[in-house]
């Protein structure tokens, strides 16, 4: 496995630094770097907008980096939409679509607030029917708990590829096979999926994608919400303004059907063209080689962590990126990742955004997250485990 630090300038600056921190946010090599600022040094002005050369021009890398992002995901251009993050795609789903028919939607309490919060409003206000399947004592749901939950009054299954505090990958394709058997839509929170192993949406079968560049090299501030063309015209926009009709009258609006419609207002260019660079650079690199270099890191990293006393929650043997939540005992998990920090090694702690799915696997007061991408190496989490061995016996 080639070693690709070099290619990550805050690698080259920080050149002790072990970074564990991925499923936070991904660092960015230079190609994805210089992709973003290109559109700043060469182009400048708005897309779809203007017919000067530079706003053409502008147009014309904003549509290849749609092609090439969809691609990315084995889905056509007019089946994307730009959004800031995996959170405003998966909150345009929950607040477009249309509950008069069936209110059910079912979810898991495994999932990220950002999956959470949108159908819990809706729940409560009564608009949405809210139902979690149940997890085993491991915090682990299996499909027959998804096909126990799922019935011909769901309107929509949502749940995530890839979980953010266990490192679980789950089944996607079976779960949206589950969901349509019942009539139900499927929306997949791609957030922590996406950017670790081939996501297809087409075989795959679903009808909403959703995640977040930041996460796989690319730049902060954008997403994508990938949907099946026949689901756009049934769904609400979240927002509405400049670029998104096709007439205006003080009488009548008429908007556009396809997927300008969600992209009101001025967007985030520089980004989609980094978003882009980003899935050129993993595709090079190669999606399977991705998954197979993180399932040899997870192997080692449960490893170390057992080594080191470590309490690790969620389950070990299920398919899994290479992410483990932990605590060491006695110790606070903050003050477990201010020691790392000493030793130059980036982890996150607290609830990840996630405190039921924490609570449900028994890290009632949060936990520490060591998370590693293509840029990690064996001897990082040999580090890892190194350090930790000497915080564990501080307690
Ligand atoms: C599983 C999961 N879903 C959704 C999100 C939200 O992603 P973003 O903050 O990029 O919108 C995250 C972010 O950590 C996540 O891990």
């Amino acid at each position: 496995m080639k070693d690709l630090k070099g290619e990550f300038p805050i690698l080259s600056k920080h050149p002790g630094l072990v970074y564990l921190d991925s499923a936070c946010t991904s660092l960015k090599p230079r190609k994805v770097i210089d992709a973003e600022s290109s559109y700043y040094n060469e182009l400048g002005a708005c897309a779809g907008r203007s017919s000067h050369r530079l706003g053409r021009e502008a147009s014309n890398a904003v549509e290849s980096a749609r092609e090439r992002v969809a691609a990315f995901v084995s889905a056509k251009a007019d089946e994307l939409v730009w959004t800031r993050n995996t959170t405003e795609a998966l909150n345009i789903v929950a607040y477009g679509l249309d509950y008069t028919k069936r209110k059910k939607v079912v979810t898991s309490g495994l999932e990220h607030h950002a999956v959470l919060l949108p159908w819990m409003d809706l729940h409560e206000r009564g608009i949405a029917r809210l139902e979690l399947v149940k997890s085993d004592a491991s915090g682990h749901a299996d499909e027959d708990a998804w096909a126990d939950a799922i019935d011909r009054e769901t309107a929509l299954v949502v749940t995530n590829s890839g979980n953010n505090t266990s490192g679980v990958s789950q089944c996607t394709k079976n779960l949206a096979r589950i969901a349509h058997d019942n009539g139900a839509l499927v929306c997949i929170d791609g957030a922590q999926g996406v950017p670790h192993r081939k996501a297809d949406f087409r075989r795959e079968n679903f009808d909403f994608l959703c995640f977040s560049a930041h996460k796989m090299l690319g730049p902060t501030g954008i997403g994508a919400l990938v949907m099946k063309k026949e689901r756009m015209a049934g769904l609400q926009p979240l927002i509405r303004g400049g670029g998104t009709v096709k007439t205006v009258s003080l009488e009548k609006v008429v908007p556009v059907r396809d997927y300008t419609r969600f992209e009101a207002g001025v967007q985030h260019y520089s980004g989609m063209i980094g978003f882009a660079a980003a899935c050129d650079y993993l595709k090079s690199y190669g999606m399977e080689n991705v998954e197979a270099h993180e399932k040899a890191l997870a192997v080692e990293m449960l490893r170390e962590l057992e080594a080191a006393g470590a309490t690790v929650y969620g389950p070990k043997d299920v398919p899994r990126s290479a992410l483990y939540s932990f605590n060491i005992k006695g110790a606070k998990a903050h003050d477990v990742a201010l020691m790392l920090d000493k030793e130059d090694i980036a982890v996150r702690s607290g609830f990840f955004c996630a405190q039921p799915a924490m609570e449900a696997m028994g890290a009632k007061e949060g936990a520490v997250r060591a998370s590693c991408y293509i840029y990690n190496t064996s001897e990082d989490v040999k580090r890892l485990g190194d350090a930790l061995k000497k915080i564990s016996a501080l307690y």
